[in-house]
């Protein structure tokens, strides 16, 4: 199992339900990461994306019974999704979300962008967390003023 974020320089990831950034390039890479595989997101990050994400098979966790929405399963719990997943799949977020599944994936697809940002929800810092370790780091990238790259991570044990 994979999972994909962009963190700022204190692996912040959101403010007020919202993202602190937002990068064209790096969301064109996540669709094209993600495309064809499972998504995995909690229902508060569902709202900040709004729909459904076109091409994937959507899984939104909830503990509301009655939440529906056209084109996404609705999970009530981590053991209700594992025991769906058929193929590769991404962990979406939110912060709540890869807590609870940092612990099954083996791969992590970081941005993180070299700037602080005002921020109330954060990602764990893997250069700290053991067992992880940085694979493959890409060139700075700019969009907008912001600098960025993207760095993958890898769980040995
Ligand atoms: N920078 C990034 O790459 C990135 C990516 C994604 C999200 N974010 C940010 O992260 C923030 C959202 O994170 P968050 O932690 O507040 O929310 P979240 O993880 O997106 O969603 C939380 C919701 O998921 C459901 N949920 C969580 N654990 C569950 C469980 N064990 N069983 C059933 N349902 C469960 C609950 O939905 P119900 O309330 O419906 O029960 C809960 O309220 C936002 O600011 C967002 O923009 C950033």
């Amino acid at each position: 199992m994979n999972l994909i974020v962009a963190v700022d320089l204190s692996w912040g990831i959101g403010i007020q339900g919202r993202q602190p950034f937002y990068i064209k390039k790096d969301l064109k890479r996540l669709r094209k990461l993600t495309m064809g595989k499972t998504v995995v997101m909690g229902r508060k990050t569902f709202e900040d994306i709004g729909k459904p994400l076109d091409g994937r098979r959507n899984i939104i966790l909830s503990n509301n019974p009655n939440f529906q929405v056209d084109g996404a399963e609705v999970c009530g719990s981590v053991e209700e999704v594992l025991a769906s997943l058929d193929g590769d799949a991404f962990i979406l977020g939110g912060a709540s979300v890869y807590t609870l599944f940092l612990r099954f994936c083996t791969k992590a697809y970081i941005t993180k962008v070299q700037s602080q940002f005002e921020v109330d929800t954060y990602f764990e810092n893997l250069d700290i967390l053991d067992g992880w370790q940085e694979v493959e780091v890409s060139e700075n990238m700019e969009e907008d003023g912001l600098i960025f790259k993207y760095i993958t991570y890898e769980r040995a044990y």
